[in-house]
């Protein structure tokens, strides 16, 4: 494929902010020099790059986009750059020196680099790509937390808004290819759009390349790189969930990084973990097999992975939620008590024992239970956020259960990304039941639980 994607298309809470008028604070997305021949520091191919730069440089301070080349034949380097047209010419003129500085400094000896800033790109190569149509190389970035109030709505309103922005970039009167939008979500949420292709291609191009990345948003494709270094990584988790319940791991190849955590519940035995994980990460790709970030819950283990950085951060923003009918109690109040007071404990424990790893189990005395007598509770966090972090994930998580379930049913599990909690009527959690890998709805549970199907971030 011929491809690279010269558009940026953000999408955030923050409003864009028109630079114009301001000290520009420029902000980098990545720089790659891309892998190519590398190139003699006193070879014509590396001269060519020297004016390149300068001449696009020196363009840079009267207009928003220009190509270049310099040299010929063999030696030829293609280059262009973009500036956001909402940049002062003083704003983009900083910006391209800036990227052209980072390029010389970072990848002067390749044949072909790329840098992004929100503000500007930049690029230079050997190839043509002068009134291309190109998809290829692609960056993308994601906000940390990604917390709409109404995630059932959103994504129709944010098809909707960015569709309408393409329109408006590609329509004939529109030479800039630019168009910026807000939309109103909720009285406190707004969602701020912005479209962008180079001058250089045709509005059906620039139409197919917009709807390319809105459709990239979240999906990889196949036989990418992303796609790749995934495989690599969810064969790694199944081979090292044989040694050890937790594990995490990145590949970083430079331009799309995927990182990848499991965590086996502490109860299960390494034969177990590795059976619980291998499972995952074969339904894993069937269920998702385009999406670039997904969670997976079953009852004994969490496989996730994410282009986003995802150790060590406590994560509630997707969760899933498996639950059983009303207890059969005489007394549900004080069965409710017990529920909160054991998980209570437990938190404390998990988050703070560091000889606990993050898991602790425990039982509490109910009276007029027709089974047994007893509530089986427990609480986990992954062991990368022990302490407080984990705290504050489990009182969220034991919230959202109470919020969603109750806590007089049967069972209920909560999980979230980094920690979950549960407890049930029946000793499920105390690793005396043969393990039972099983999605987190269960067939046949009376109660039709909340979708838990692997949630998608992003
Ligand atoms: C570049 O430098 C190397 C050694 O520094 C020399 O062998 C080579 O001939 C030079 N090439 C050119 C094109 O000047
Ligand atoms: C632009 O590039 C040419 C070579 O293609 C070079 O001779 C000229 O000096 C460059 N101009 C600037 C302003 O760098
Ligand atoms: C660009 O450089 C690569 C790597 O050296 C080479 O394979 C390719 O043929 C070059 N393309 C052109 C158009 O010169
Ligand atoms: C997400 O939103 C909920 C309620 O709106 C809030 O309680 C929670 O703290 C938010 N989470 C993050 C990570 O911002
Ligand atoms: C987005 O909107 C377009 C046209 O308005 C429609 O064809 C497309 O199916 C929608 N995509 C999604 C994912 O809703
Ligand atoms: C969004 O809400 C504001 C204030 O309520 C209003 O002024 C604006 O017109 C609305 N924008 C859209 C696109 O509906
Ligand atoms: C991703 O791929 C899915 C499945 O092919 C598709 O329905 C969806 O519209 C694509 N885009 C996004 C942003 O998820
Ligand atoms: C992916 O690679 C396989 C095998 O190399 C090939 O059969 C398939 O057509 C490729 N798919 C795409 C979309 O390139
Ligand atoms: C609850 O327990 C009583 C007494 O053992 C029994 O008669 C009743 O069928 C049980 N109800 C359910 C829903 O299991
Ligand atoms: C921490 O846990 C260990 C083993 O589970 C237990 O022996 C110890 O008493 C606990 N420490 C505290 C301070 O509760
Ligand atoms: C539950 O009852 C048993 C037996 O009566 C007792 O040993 C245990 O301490 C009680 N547990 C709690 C948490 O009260
Ligand atoms: C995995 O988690 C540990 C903390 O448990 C952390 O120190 C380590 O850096 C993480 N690994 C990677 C690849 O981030």
């Amino acid at each position: 494929m011929k491809k690279q994607l010269i558009i940026f298309s953000l999408l955030s809470f923050i409003q864009f902010v028109s630079s114009q008028h301001k000290e520009l604070q420029l902000h980098f997305r990545k720089g790659v020099c891309l892998k190519s021949d590398n190139v003699a520091s006193n070879s014509t191919y590396s001269k060519n790059i020297v004016f390149l730069f300068s001449n696009l440089t020196s363009l840079s301070s009267t207009s928003k986009f220009s190509t270049f080349s310099a040299g010929s034949g063999r030696d030829q380097v293609n280059g262009l750059y973009l500036c956001r047209p909402d940049l002062s010419p003083e704003s983009c003129h900083k910006c391209i020196s800036t990227s052209a500085n980072d390029l010389l400094v970072n990848c002067a000896n390749k044949k072909e680099a790329i840098q992004w800033y929100d503000e500007c790109m930049f690029r230079y190569t050997n190839r043509s790509i002068f009134s291309t149509e190109e998809i290829e190389p692609w960056t993308s970035a994601f906000d940390t937390f990604f917390n709409v109030s109404q995630p059932q709505v959103f994504p129709t309103l944010l098809n909707r808004t960015m569709q309408g922005l393409i329109a408006e970039a590609v329509s004939p009167k529109n030479n800039l290819r630019f168009a910026t939008g807000h939309a109103n979500f909720t009285v406190f949420e707004g969602l701020y759009g912005m479209v962008l292709c180079t001058h250089d291609i045709t509005g059906k191009e620039c139409e197919d390349c917009l709807r390319t990345a809105l459709e990239g948003l979240g999906n990889y494709t196949a036989n990418s790189t992303y796609q790749n270094n995934l495989k690599t990584l969810l064969e790694y988790a199944a081979g090292h969930a044989s040694h050890s319940l937790f594990g995490n791991r990145s590949v970083d190849t430079g331009m799309e990084n995927v990182n990848m955590i499991y965590n086996c519940r502490s109860d299960l035995n390494l034969q177990e973990c590795h059976q619980c994980i291998q499972l995952s990460a074969l339904r894993i790709v069937t269920q998702c097999p385009v999406q670039k970030e997904a969670i997976f819950w079953h009852q004994e283990c969490m496989l996730r992975y994410s282009p986003r950085t995802i150790f060590s951060f406590e994560d509630d923003e997707s969760f899933s939620v498996w639950h059983l009918s009303q207890a059969n109690v005489s007394d549900p109040l004080q069965y409710s008590e017990v529920v909160a007071t054991t998980i209570d404990g437990l938190i404390e424990e998990a988050a703070y024992n560091q000889s606990k790893r993050g898991y602790a189990i425990g039982e509490g005395n109910v009276t007029g239970l027709v089974q047994g007598g007893k509530v089986y509770c427990y609480v986990q966090c992954t062991p990368d956020i022990l302490g407080s972090r984990c705290e504050r994930c489990l009182r969220a998580a034991f919230r959202s259960m109470a919020g969603c379930c109750g806590t007089n049913k049967q069972s209920v599990q909560f999980h979230y990304p980094s920690c979950q909690t549960g407890y049930s009527a029946q000793p499920f959690v105390l690793g005396s039941d043969p393990l039972q890998v099983s999605p987190p709805v269960q067939p046949g549970s009376s109660v039709p639980p909340p979708p838990p199907p692997p949630r998608i971030g992003n």
